[in-house]
């Protein structure tokens, strides 16, 4: 299993993303800053990954946190702050932020070590169990594809993106082990190349059979009838089942409905937010101009054109066929299934 984040010696080491797919290599970082700088510049990313980051991180703050309490609470605040700020639009960052905080409120008498052991342990539970609902929610997903499937997928949803299994990338992997899939179209998901970089990268080495698309090509195979069904990852669910996840997957949903393709989301409950009713309402990042702008740092534009640059979009419901989760695969109407598996 591909381990994407680890605890050594007072440092928190990630695989650096943006070397990916020439360079594998492990950075640790032992000041928390440079842990919040990771998230923002894409050495880590993934909804799911993103939080288990943020609480590593977290922990590895409280490491120098001043022993007196109420200066300690100044410095928790600060810490929770700058990793709040890190990066929008996946709640899963907001989730593992508050799960980090129940077990900081639990234990304000606590001493400084006490807490620093509790903040580590949580930590490391919150990537311990992403891999367990990853290894679940692959399991329920299975029984959504078809026999020998051609599945299209987009950005990366995979080990890559969580602690070492998978949301999309899951499903399809536990769908190979028991030899459901016969190809997996990869949309190179323009402008940061996580499908070409990354899921490519993945596949290959679970010996996936894999074909790389540029994104524009998705609606030609749909039309020459190649394409089974589309998997997933999301961002963030609303309380009605309006999912964001990477630029690109709500065209991709509006091209399944025209070409009668299953569309479906992979995702952990914690990707669900009941807070928010709808799509309309979820943050969307933009990112810098030089994303676009550049590939691999060289100028394939104008160098100073104007540039928009959104990293996520809103799939609406109504295009989504169901969402796979640790709970089952959760049906319309979303409002109503969403409440029973997560409550209000
Ligand atoms: O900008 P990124 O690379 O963090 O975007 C990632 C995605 O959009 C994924 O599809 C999503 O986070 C689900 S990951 C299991």
């Amino acid at each position: 299993m591909i381990r994407t984040i680890y605890r050594k010696n007072g440092a928190v080491c990630v695989l650096n993303q943006n070397l990916l797919p020439h360079r594998s290599e492990y950075e640790c970082l032992s000041d928390y800053r440079e842990v919040v700088t990771a998230i923002k510049e894409l050495k880590v990313r993934g909804a799911p990954l993103i939080g288990v980051t943020a609480a590593y991180g977290i922990a590895l703050a409280m490491d120098s946190c001043p022993d007196d309490p109420d200066q300690r609470l100044l410095y928790w605040e600060e810490v929770i702050r700058s990793f709040a700020n890190s990066r929008p639009t996946a709640v899963n960052l907001f989730w593992a932020i508050d799960r980090m905080k129940q077990v900081f409120e639990l234990g304000p008498d606590n001493s400084a070590d006490q807490l620093r052991k509790r903040l580590w342990q949580e930590a490391e539970q919150i990537c311990a169990e992403d891999i367990q609902t990853n290894l679940t929610m692959g399991e329920q997903g299975v029984h959504v594809l078809p026999d020998s499937a051609r599945v299209l997928t987009i950005c990366n949803a995979g080990a890559l993106a969580t602690c070492g299994y998978g949301t999309a990338l899951g499903v399809i992997r536990s769908a190979h082990r028991v030899k459901r899939i016969e190809k997996v179209w990869v949309c190179e998901t323009r402008p940061v190349l996580q499908g070409s970089r990354l899921t490519i990268w993945e596949l290959q080495q679970d010996e996936i059979p894999v074909s790389l698309i540029t994104d524009s090509m998705a609606a030609s195979i749909m039309q020459q009838g190649k394409v089974d069904v589309v998997v997933a990852g999301a961002d963030r669910i609303a309380a009605n089942g309006d999912t964001a996840n990477k630029i690109g997957t709500y065209a991709l949903a509006v091209l399944a409905a025209y070409h009668n393709i299953p569309f479906y989301i992979a995702a952990p409950l914690s990707t669900v937010d009941m807070n928010i009713k709808s799509g309309q309402q979820i943050p969307i990042e933009e990112r810098g101009r030089d994303e676009v702008r550049q590939i691999g740092g060289i100028y394939i534009t104008v160098p100073e054109v104007e540039v928009y640059n959104p990293a996520f979009d809103v799939t609406p419901s109504k295009l989504i066929t169901g969402i796979i989760t640790e709970a089952g695969v959760i049906k319309p109407p979303y409002i109503d299934s969403l409440i029973k598996v997560k409550g209000k």
